[in-house]
């Protein structure tokens, strides 16, 4: 019941596997390339369950072929960030991952629900797709829960206000072209242009912390110089894999197979979704300000640039 396959057992694998071994949720089988590495790590965190009364089972393995019939398959292997190298400069190495794992997915767990975090994440869950087969419902990218908790935490921080009474959503692509929606932005429901009136926070502060948000990821790993952001990435997964499982039907922004919806057709991008059992259910449509409009039509252009170098790769 309920099998969730962690593939990569690098710094987001191993909180993922952390993270879920706490909340019970179901058997865990973790998958890395390194040998020992995930057998490892799932022997160590087996046993920390006795300490806890925690009872799971908790495998990891360098065959892919564990990962079947699984519920739900989480994706973080590939490589990272170093400090001066975006995003994008990971595509054709993480390319050629994600199409050793799109086919095992295909052969071993065609109708699992998965969750694609690996970078960079528009481009990789859309070559993941092509190479699956999975039904566009049943594939997701992480990264807008990431990138608004990462806005939520930088207002609060700024208003001295509980991360829990802000709000805001951040769309478009994973990048620096993200789109992070000031419409959208309250804070206890109030709509943050009227704490712009009353002075609590200046326009140009805003400003900057919409920047530090787009800047969010490379912060973390100038800080940290050897990896990128895994605790929060992490989390983020497993909001969109509680949400599938449980059926809480949450509103979340995803990267998801876009059909003509805002004027997009054949590429993952990051938009709001409902996450149920049926997967990604459905697709949100936001009527967009002008301004965050342009800003998401170029972020959509910064995605589909990524997905051409994926189509050259694909054959
Ligand atoms: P990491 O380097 O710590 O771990 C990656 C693991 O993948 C390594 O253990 C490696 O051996 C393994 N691996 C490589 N090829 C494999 C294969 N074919 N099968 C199984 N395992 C394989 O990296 P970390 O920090 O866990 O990050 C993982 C990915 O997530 C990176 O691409 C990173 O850029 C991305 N990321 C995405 C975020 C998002 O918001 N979507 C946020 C932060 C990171
Ligand atoms: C992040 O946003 C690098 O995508 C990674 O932290």
């Amino acid at each position: 019941m309920n099998k969730i396959s962690l593939i990569g057992a690098g710094n987001i694998g191993t909180v993922l596997a952390y993270n879920l071994s706490r909340k019970q949720i179901g058997p865990i089988t973790m998958v890395d390339v390194v040998e020992g590495l995930a057998k490892g790590k799932c022997l160590d965190l087996s046993q920390s369950l006795p300490i806890e009364n925690l009872n799971i089972k908790i495998e990891g393995t360098t065959d892919i072929s564990a990962i079947n019939d699984s519920a739900v398959i989480i994706i973080t292997a590939g490589i990272a960030r170093k400090p001066g190298m975006s995003r994008d400069d990971l595509i054709e190495t993480n390319f050629s991952i994600m199409n050793e794992i799109g086919k095992a997915i295909k052969k071993f767990s065609p109708s699992s629900f998965v969750i694609c975090v690996t970078n960079p994440l528009d481009a990789m869950v859309w070559s993941l797709r092509e190479i699956s087969g999975i039904q566009p419902n049943m594939i997701s990218g992480m990264a807008g829960i990431l990138d608004s908790a990462r806005f939520r935490f930088f207002l609060s921080q700024e208003l001295n206000i509980s991360v829990e009474s802000v709000q805001t959503m951040v769309l478009g692509g994973h990048g620096d072209t993200m789109v992070p929606l000031l419409d959208l932005t309250s804070v206890g429901g109030i709509p943050i242009k009227k704490f712009i009136e009353k002075s609590n926070i200046k326009k140009e502060k805003l400003e900057q912390i919409v920047e530090r948000t787009r800047n969010g990821g490379g912060e973390v790993v100038s800080l940290m110089k050897n990896s990128s952001a895994f605790y929060s990435p992490a989390c983020s997964a497993v909001e969109m894999l509680e949400s599938y499982l449980y059926d809480q039907k949450k509103i979340l922004p995803c990267s998801a197979f876009l059909n003509g919806e805002y004027g997009v057709k054949g590429l993952f991008v990051g938009v709001p979704v409902i996450i149920g059992k049926k997967g990604i259910e459905k697709i949100i449509e936001l009527d967009l300000s002008n301004q965050s409009k342009k800003e998401f039509q170029k972020s959509v252009e910064a995605v589909e640039q990524l997905v051409k170098k994926c189509k050259k790769l694909l054959v």
